[in-house]
């Protein structure tokens, strides 16, 4: 892919970092010119995904995620990887109100959220390897600023 512009954070799987995570995204995306609504959705979908990769990838415990951004004329590209526990069935993890988390408040809509508010969600994932949430959203769509 070229990308006109690209950036790549790592950072420790700590609770407090799904707020760095969103507004380092945010903060990227300003040289794109988004909508509000475009910065909304993309910031609500980084946080799904890291959330995710915290407290499922690595139940809570040590780990790294990954995050990328990069953007080519008004699409952006966001990957956000885990090294942790992975996915036995991914089909089944993106259906709607499924969570393997009941006892812990988890919603089970995380997927479903990132789905709705971006184009695409690409979920890679290997049992004990990891997972990779690719996630694209062409911006300033049809919306007037
Ligand atoms: N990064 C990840 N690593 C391992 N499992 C994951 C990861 N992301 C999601 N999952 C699995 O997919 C399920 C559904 O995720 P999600 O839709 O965000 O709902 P919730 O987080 O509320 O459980 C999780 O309960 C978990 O089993
Ligand atoms: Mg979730």
């Amino acid at each position: 892919m070229n990308y006109d512009n690209s950036m790549r954070i790592y950072f420790k799987s700590d609770s407090r970092n799904e707020a760095f995570a969103r507004i380092s995204v945010a903060a990227f995306i300003m040289q794109t010119d988004p909508t509000l609504s475009d910065i909304s959705d993309i910031k609500t979908s980084v946080s799904e995904a890291v959330t995710n990769a915290i407290i499922h990838g690595y139940e809570n415990g040590e780990g790294i995620v990954e995050l990328f951004c990069g953007y080519e004329n008004d699409v952006i590209y966001i990957e956000i990887i885990d090294k942790g526990k992975g996915i036995e069935n991914i089909e089944k993890a993106m259906m709607p109100l499924y969570t393997t988390k009941i006892d812990e408040e988890r919603s089970g809509m995380g997927f479903t959220v990132m789905e709705t508010f971006m184009d695409t969600v690409k979920v890679e994932s290997k049992k004990g390897c990891g997972t990779k949430i690719i996630m694209t959203k062409k911006i300033n769509a049809t919306s007037l600023k």
